[in-house]
């Protein structure tokens, strides 16, 4: 982590060497036109916090004022800045140095106000959790529960009081690192799922000694960058950002996520954190909300680099304008906002409010009462056995089970197992992109995993994949090997196969974009030699991204989709490949077959000519004898057989403002005991804007005994059936609904209601 901080601080001066250059020029700063506007949502904010805020304010000067809305890294951070009253520090986790900041702020500043201290605890704090896709492919926010109720105790336990997550961004585009990070392609998983998390991580106050304030990010449509690049541009329609990109965030919000963090990417050529419309009109005025917004790191500075400001006063003047509240690691609204006010670029109105958001959830966070932690006690709070063993449980939930041919899994433990792949015994990639402060010896590998199970089982690595990054990283240093005879012998020797391929962290997480969706090197090579051994095997894939697996498909009779399942990804690993665990999980995003249909995702709207495969004057690839991807959104096997029938309606029409129920019945009808994800989808076949071919509107996992049925219910309303259109109104339109049904984005069980009058 310390070569991460030292090269973003990088990134941060040369963002300050071009500032510099272009310093001089003036540019009018985006102002609100309505400061009443600016005033908090004191409808639900809790009266006492407001005057403490109120009186707090009022003794503040400009300096303290700005200090307050500094937000530094732990590289930054000095004592002379706690003494001034710097707002936040982030990536700091130290408990004696974060306890002799807060003494230094508390104790020497001018009024004492504490720090706020964030960390990025994306999946796990010290106890590494299936990174976000995962935890979204169990279709299960008991998950993502527990993962942000154990990382907020292990952050809190060293002093830290907000995390940066949930990271909610919808994404189509898997070449895009930063899909690992979120819940996938569709909007509603992803808002179920950062909900949990919310609660989880606040509960019901976050003053409480191991709770944090969560931060919401990065708002918005950070997901969608062109050609997958990280930090790139979006165009967006109104529609779409409305109807896909905005909706986990209302819901985090809806949940009590207090904090935001805007994006790095401009919108319609408007850059997140200088972006009025959706921080101030949207989130803070539509949505009602009373939290702060930090600017991603560097975020303000970049605004140069956009082309929307001319030097640093612009720069940040546009950004508190716009509704951005806290600044970090960039200085502009420090250094220059006495400069900004005096010319007229910021209101004193706007900063007074950007303050009173911070200080009123410090004042949330029981800061003032409660600002230091107790060091001695921080490490006995890590890596309790409850957490390792939720780790475990969610590893294993969160594995899809994508191919099983001629139920070649579980295997049998008591049979002569070989461990074979560049990620069977490699701790260090298998948690993740963003492994916070896990600790790489104290994870259980595949290997060690296995051999729990299964004991004698033998190793060999096969080949590596590198853990370089740009400008290091070169691709021929992935999997370079054509010989793989050590591997193969060790194959030859057993009765059968482990093999564990896929990305190291570096492929995937912040900044880790790809052109090329394969497995990296000739690990497809790995796995032909193994197949041609003639023994059972199966493919254990780690990837924080879609792949591309045509050529595995083909290969491997059985494939178990595991992602970078944390700490204890080697005995989930193990429970599922020797059926101690029932494989239940699905796809929370579509695997294309090749990099050229990206982007594809279940949730498509239709075309004129909808896509088949069949005839030539469609909307097709003529290279592809599919219309589909290699794996659909919501697909996955399971180890038993499940059957979903009887979809009925609690009525046949409802009006706008009405509820309808579906149901259907679930049974296990071959196999052990297992789980079934219950999907339902919907499609309005006629609108007034062209419609998604299905929306996921609810999902249910339930663990059925052999035999046993049990019955799904899912309660349908306007937050269902109706749209945002392109004026940016929700709407709901009389008309035909159509539901459909399965265990998967391709469900065929349909029936219809209809829809009378609008709204
Ligand atoms: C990332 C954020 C993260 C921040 C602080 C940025 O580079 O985009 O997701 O919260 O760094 O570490």
């Amino acid at each position: 982590m310390a070569s991460r901080t030292s090269r973003r601080l990088a990134i941060a001066s040369a963002v300050a060497i071009l500032s510099a250059g272009l310093a001089g020029g003036v540019v009018a700063a985006t102002t609100s036109s309505d400061e009443a506007a600016l005033a908090p949502a004191r409808a639900s904010a809790d009266r006492g916090i407001e005057h403490r805020v109120d009186a707090l304010l009022r003794r503040m000067t400009l300096q303290e004022k700005l200090q307050q809305v500094q937000l530094l890294s732990d590289g930054q951070i000095t004592d002379a800045d706690a003494q001034a009253g710097v707002g936040g520090v982030f990536s700091l986790t130290d408990p004696k140095r974060i306890n002799e900041l807060q003494h230094i702020a508390v104790d020497k500043s001018r009024l004492g106000i504490p720090i706020l201290f964030a960390y990025d605890t994306i999946h796990g704090y010290r106890t590494i959790f299936p990174i976000p896709l995962g935890t979204a492919a169990s279709f299960d926010p008991d998950v993502a529960e527990t993962d942000h109720r154990i990382g907020a105790r292990e952050s809190a336990a060293v002093g830290l009081k907000q995390i940066y997550s949930p990271m909610v961004d919808v994404s189509h585009e898997p070449r895009w690192g930063r899909i690992s990070e979120a819940a996938g392609e569709d909007p509603y998983l992803n808002s179920v799922m950062a909900a949990a998390r919310v609660k989880a991580a606040q509960g019901r106050n976050y003053a409480a000694k191991d709770k944090v304030v969560t931060s919401v990010k990065h708002y918005a449509a950070y997901g969608q960058p062109e050609a997958g690049r990280d930090y790139n541009t979006t165009d967006m329609s109104e529609q779409r950002l409305r109807n896909l990109y905005l909706p986990p965030f209302k819901a985090a919000v809806d949940a009590g996520s207090d904090t935001a963090m805007c994006s790095f990417n401009a919108i319609n050529g408007v850059p997140g954190c200088a972006n009025k419309r959706l921080e101030t009109d949207i989130l803070k005025n539509e949505w009602k909300w009373d939290g702060f917004i930090e600017s991603d790191y560097t975020a303000v500075a970049e605004l140069l680099n956009h082309g929307t400001a001319e030097n640093d006063v612009d720069a940040g003047a546009q950004a508190l304008m716009a509704g951005t509240d806290s600044e970090m690691v960039s200085t502009f609204i420090r250094d220059k906002g006495k400069q900004m006010l005096a010319e007229g670029r910021i209101t004193m109105a706007r900063l007074d409010d950007a303050v009173r958001r911070i200080l009123r959830v410090k004042f949330r966070a029981g800061l003032f009462d409660n600002p230091y932690v107790d060091p001695a006690k921080a490490e006995a709070a890590q890596e309790l056995p409850d957490a390792r063993a939720a780790a475990r449980k969610a590893a294993g939930r969160a594995m899809v089970l994508l191919e099983n041919d001629g139920k070649v899994l579980p295997l049998d433990p008591s049979k002569k197992t070989a461990v074979i792949g560049p990620l069977a015994d490699n701790g260090k990639d298998q948690i993740g992109p963003w492994w916070g402060r896990g600790d790489d010896s104290k994870k259980v590998t595949v290997l060690e995993g296995i051999r729990a199970q299964s004991p004698g089982a033998t190793y060999a690595e096969g080949c590596k994949v590198s853990g370089l990054e740009p400008p290091d990283y070169d691709e021929s240093q992935d999997c370079p090997d054509t010989d793989f005879s050590a591997a193969v012998a060790a194959a030859q020797a057993a009765d059968q196969v482990v093999l564990a391929v896929g990305e190291s962290r570096a492929h995937s997480g912040e900044a880790a974009s790809r052109s090329v969706l394969d497995l990296p090197g000739n690990q497809e090579g790995l796995i032909k030699a193994i197949k041609a051994t003639g023994k059972p095997f199966v493919v254990v894939l780690f990837n924080g991204r879609p792949l591309t697996l045509d050529g595995v498909t083909g290969t491997a009779p059985a494939i178990l989709e595991s992602w970078f399942g944390g700490v204890e990804a080697g005995n989930a690993i193990a429970d599922v490949v020797f059926g101690k665990v029932n494989p239940g999980g699905k796809l929370p995003v579509s695997f294309p077959r090749r990099v050229g249909q990206v982007p594809i995702y279940y949730n498509h709207e239709p075309t004129g000519r909808p896509c088949d495969a069949t005839s030539k004057y469609n909307s097709r690839h003529r290279d592809i004898k599919s219309c589909d991807p290699q794996y659909v959104f919501g697909y996955g096997l399971s180890y038993s057989k499940f059957e979903i029938t009887n979809m009925r309606l609690s009525a046949t029409s409802v009006n706008a403002n009405g509820k309808i129920d579906a149901s259907m019945d679930v049974k296990n009808v071959a196999g052990p005991t297992g789980d079934e994800v219950v999907q339902l989808y919907l499609h309005d076949p006629v609108a007034s804007i062209s419609q998604p071919v299905r929306r996921l509107r609810g999902f249910e996992r339930v663990t059925l005994a052999p035999g046993e049925m049990k019955t799904v219910t899912f309660k349908i309303d306007k937050s269902d059936f109706g749209f945002y259109d392109n004026s940016g109104k929700f709407v709901v339109e009389p008309g035909r609904i159509d539901l459909f049904a399965g265990n998967s984005s391709k469900a065929t069980m349909s029936t219809s209601f209809t829809v009378t009058g609008g709204g």
